[in-house]
């Protein structure tokens, strides 16, 4: 059987670019929305496949698995956007950290990085022999999101843990609750942090730009722990690094820009730093006031966000209710991604994000029609 020549991914339209066009601020029709951990363990047909390719790790590491559970909350929900599926740990996987996920413990190193050894041991890694099933699942992905008509659905995500938010990984070897060893490393060897954060935002511009190159269409740097950080230790030891990301990225591909969005959970006090670090978007949680954010960033960058999580587990009516509030506050204006403030809950009913992306695209087009 011969086979049509499919034509090139990056060839096909763009069938909803609401959520590019918001990114920089220009109109849409309605505000755009996609959720943190879209894909994961509150859907079945996720932890089926999970069952299938036997752990997480066998999961993000196939590329034909992570198309299949990128595509899932698609199929259920009309989002405006795909965000690959894979992890931020990857990039100290690919250093030779040694990561493991153990059931109910999450990640872990075999090798953190403790002493001055460790550290000077640490260097980028070679993104296309260390990182190849990350590049070739975003290229699968894209190829996957065409529809019958030859046209790309919705555009894709790719993303990436932010230099201080992997450190503290690299140096904890797990996840932390206080982060008392990477915290003391930051300030009892300063110089051997900034070390290890360099290598990290070099490795991070290396491999966000091979995710673009591979059809990416926006960037996303998770910051997930840099509210842990003091005033003044933030903008050293995670801002400055995110500030270098996003002067080597990539910021045009497929004759289109590739708008970059940052995430600092906790980050709500340096809203106008992060909103002057060269960003397109800054990614918000529920402790923002959206109506105050929208004046402080001064039409500077547009805004993600920030609903509250548990409120998926209230009632339909009462997640329509407070996503028409959080449109009101953020106002119909441009430069709005409707998002959650923090990954979906893996308790979440899944019929319940229906209610809510139903509400966000329904109302925010009736608020641009009054
Ligand atoms: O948004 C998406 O749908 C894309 C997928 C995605 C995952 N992790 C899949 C995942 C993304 C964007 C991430 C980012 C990530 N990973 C972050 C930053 C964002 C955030 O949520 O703060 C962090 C800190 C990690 C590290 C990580 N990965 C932890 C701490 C854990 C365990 C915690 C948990 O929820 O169990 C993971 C595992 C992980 N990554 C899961 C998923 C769907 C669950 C693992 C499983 O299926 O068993």
């Amino acid at each position: 059987m011969i086979e049509a020549q499919p034509q090139a991914a990056s060839a096909a339209p763009l069938l909803n670019d609401t959520f590019l066009r918001a990114l920089l601020r220009q109109p849409t029709d309605h505000t755009p929305i996609w959720l943190m951990r879209q894909a994961g363990r509150y859907l079945p047909e996720y932890n089926a496949t999970r069952a299938r390719a036997g752990s997480f790790l066998g999961l993000a590491k196939n590329p034909d698995y992570a198309t299949e559970v990128t595509l899932q909350p698609l199929e259920r929900y009309p989002l405006d956007a795909a965000i690959l599926f894979s992890d931020i740990l990857t990039i100290p996987d690919a250093m030779g950290l040694g990561l493991e996920f153990t059931q109910g413990e999450g990640p872990s190193f075999a090798k953190p990085v403790r002493t001055e050894a460790d550290v000077a041991a640490l260097q980028v890694p070679d993104i296309a022999a260390t990182l190849g099933y990350v590049t070739g699942a975003v290229a699968e992905i894209r190829r996957a999101l065409i529809d019958g008509q030859g046209r790309q659905r919705v555009p894709l995500i790719g993303f990436s843990g932010s230099p201080w938010t992997l450190a503290c990984y690299m140096v904890e070897g797990r996840g932390s609750s206080d982060f008392r060893t990477v915290k003391t490393m930051l300030y009892a060897r300063p110089d051997l942090m900034h070390r290890i954060l360099d290598v990290n935002a070099r490795s991070v511009i290396a491999y966000l730009n091979a995710q673009i190159e591979a059809g990416a269409q926006a960037a996303m740097i998770f910051d997930t722990w840099g509210g842990a950080l003091a005033d003044g230790a933030y903008q050293e030891f995670s801002l400055a690094y995110i500030r270098q990301i996003v002067a080597g990225l990539i910021r045009e591909h497929e004759g289109r820009k590739v708008p970059v969005i940052a995430f600092t959970k906790g980050g709500g006090l340096w809203l106008e730093q992060i909103a002057a670090s060269g960003v397109d978007a800054v990614g918000l949680d529920w402790t923002v006031d959206p109506r105050a954010a929208r004046q402080r960033v001064a039409g500077k960058v547009a805004l993600q966000g920030s609903l509250d999580p548990s409120i998926l587990f209230a009632p339909p009516e009462t997640i329509r209710a407070e996503a028409r509030r959080l449109l009101d506050a953020y106002g119909p204006e441009a430069g709005h991604v409707f998002n959650l403030g923090h990954g979906i809950s893996q308790f979440t009913p899944p019929d319940h994000v229906i209610s809510l992306v139903d509400e966000v695209h329904a109302y925010s087009r009736k608020q641009r029609q009054g």
